[in-house]
């Protein structure tokens, strides 16, 4: 079995994303939202660390991405801040914190930066939050996109289902993406859209696109930690790779300790004082 040990140890910064997509330098992204696993991800060399909403899913247990609050985003961005030294650490603006009011957005934004030492902020949408994103840029806080399916959207889509498929909504999906660069998000996370689609908007944008379902035309890579390592058994869209089984292994293992400990196997001699 080998580890996995990264040369270059320096901190990931936005600018270096921006560099490793012009070298061509495909980015890794995965999600974590606690100080074990973040470190253990960010010593394997992963180059960002995305604190998602999805915690709302794999932590709370919730249907949807819309319960999660700020305090708890804050909760589980400053674990991983812990355990994180090279990977630079993105953190999602959870529902509601940001849409329709600028003011709002950016106190929240300000909020997540100040008490949990996050470097950046993911927002979920294009035209429609312009202002929002705008006014955090302004503080001086870096925003990375989020286009296509749009989880905390999920009430107006009514489904999880692969997005832009058709020409208008492609076209606005191409526009929003324009915008969000030119208004200076450092980079942009296209969910569940056709390849070929998230592959001409790499091609056209400077900045890195990373892909979720999105195919491998685009600049990197991000993965539901969860669903990677086969901890969440019940999702098992076409564009997931597990990597691991450990929801089998954990089973395996807890069953073995209620087995040690119900026929007074553990502890042992040595295993005590
Ligand atoms: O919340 C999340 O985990 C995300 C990824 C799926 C990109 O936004």
């Amino acid at each position: 079995m080998s580890t996995n040990t990264v040369d270059d140890k320096r901190k990931v910064t936005t600018s270096r994303l921006i560099e490793m997509k012009q070298r061509g330098e495909k980015i890794a992204m995965l999600t974590a939202y606690d100080y074990s696993m973040a470190k253990l991800i960010d010593e394997a060399g992963m180059d960002v660390i995305l604190v998602g909403d999805s915690a709302s899913n794999v932590m709370a247990g919730n249907i949807t991405t819309l319960p999660i609050t700020l305090d708890q985003m804050i909760y589980h961005a400053k674990s991983v801040i812990k355990g994180t030294k090279r990977a630079l650490v993105v953190c999602d603006m959870p529902f509601g914190t940001y849409q329709g009011n600028s003011k709002e957005a950016l106190a929240s934004a300000i909020r997540i930066m100040k008490e949990s030492h996050a470097e950046a902020v993911k927002m979920e949408g294009g035209s429609e939050i312009r202002e929002s994103i705008e006014r955090i840029l302004c503080a001086g806080i870096p925003v990375m996109g989020h286009l296509g399916l749009t989880p905390q959207s999920i009430n107006k889509f009514g489904t999880y289902a692969v997005r832009a498929k058709e020409e208008r909504e492609a076209e606005k999906l191409i526009a929003d993406a324009h915008l969000l660069e030119e208004i200076g998000c450092f980079a942009l996370v296209l969910e569940k859209i056709p390849a070929k689609l998230a592959e001409r908007v790499a091609s056209e944008l400077t900045i890195p696109v990373i892909g979720i379902g999105a195919g491998g035309g685009v600049d990197g890579q991000v993965l539901v930690m969860h669903d990677m390592l086969g901890i969440n058994q019940g999702f098992s869209p076409k564009f997931l790779r597990r990597y691991a089984d450990l929801s089998t292994i954990i089973n395996q293992a807890v069953g073995r300790y209620i087995d040690d400990v119900k026929t007074s196997d553990f502890p042992n001699a040595s295993e005590q004082y």
